[in-house]
């Protein structure tokens, strides 16, 4: 009986861990590419180190959905190949702050912040940024 619970009970932390970790589940790092919605790149695709972004920010920091001005984002639709958390999927040509605006305001003007404040930070120069071949 009591080696019964205690393998239920050990089962039960291995499918708790697998549920964490797929449910948090980030790339470390990868490439942000929307030849499709910019019809053609003047400039080169961007690597984004997702994972070295985390230490220091919020999911809710990028990510957002706004209701009545505030970010009502759910954390748990921030799962790989859902197409509603990319930046596209909002920003398109009709919306107010359009895609290429959309990424530089974020990430350029985060960066630009924090290196006012002489806070470590990312690159702010275009060939930091669009480096890939
Ligand atoms: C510094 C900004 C930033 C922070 C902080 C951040 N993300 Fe992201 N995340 C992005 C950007 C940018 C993308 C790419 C979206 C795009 O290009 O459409 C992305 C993409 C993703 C994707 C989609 C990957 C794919 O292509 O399927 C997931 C999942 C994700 N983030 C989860 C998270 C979670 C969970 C957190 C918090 C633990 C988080 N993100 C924090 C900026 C951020
Ligand atoms: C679910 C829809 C949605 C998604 C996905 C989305 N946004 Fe937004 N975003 C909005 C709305 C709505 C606004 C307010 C209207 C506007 O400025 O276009 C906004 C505003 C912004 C603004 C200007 C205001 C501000 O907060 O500084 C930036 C910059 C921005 N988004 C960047 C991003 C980036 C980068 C991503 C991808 C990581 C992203 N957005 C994903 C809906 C979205
Ligand atoms: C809210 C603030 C914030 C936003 C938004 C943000 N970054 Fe950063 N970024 C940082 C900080 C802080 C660092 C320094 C982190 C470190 O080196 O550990 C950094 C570092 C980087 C680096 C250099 C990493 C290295 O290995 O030295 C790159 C490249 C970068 N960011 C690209 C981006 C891109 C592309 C986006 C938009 C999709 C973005 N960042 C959005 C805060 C931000
Ligand atoms: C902090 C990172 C960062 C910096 C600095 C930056 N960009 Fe970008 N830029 C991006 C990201 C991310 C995208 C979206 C790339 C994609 O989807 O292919 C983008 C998109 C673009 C686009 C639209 C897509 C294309 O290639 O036609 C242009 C044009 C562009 N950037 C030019 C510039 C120029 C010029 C500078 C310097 C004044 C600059 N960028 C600085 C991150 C950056």
């Amino acid at each position: 009986m009591r080696k019964k619970s205690l393998i239920l009970l050990f089962l039960g932390l291995m499918l708790a861990t697998v549920w964490v970790t797929a449910s948090w589940a980030q790339p470390e790092s990868f490439v942000i590419n929307n030849s499709k919605a910019f019809k053609q790149l003047k400039r080169s695709p961007v690597n984004f180190p997702h994972e070295k972004h985390m230490d220091s920010l919020e999911c809710l920091d990028c990510h957002h959905s706004y209701k009545k001005g505030e970010n009502v984002l759910d954390e748990d639709t921030l799962e790989e190949g859902n197409a509603e958390i990319r930046c596209a999927f909002c920003h398109t040509w009709d919306a107010k702050t359009q895609l290429r605006a959309a990424y530089h305001l974020k990430c350029t003007g985060c960066h630009t912040k924090l290196a006012k404040k002489g806070k470590e930070t990312g690159p702010r120069i275009c060939g930091g940024c669009h480096v890939i071949k």
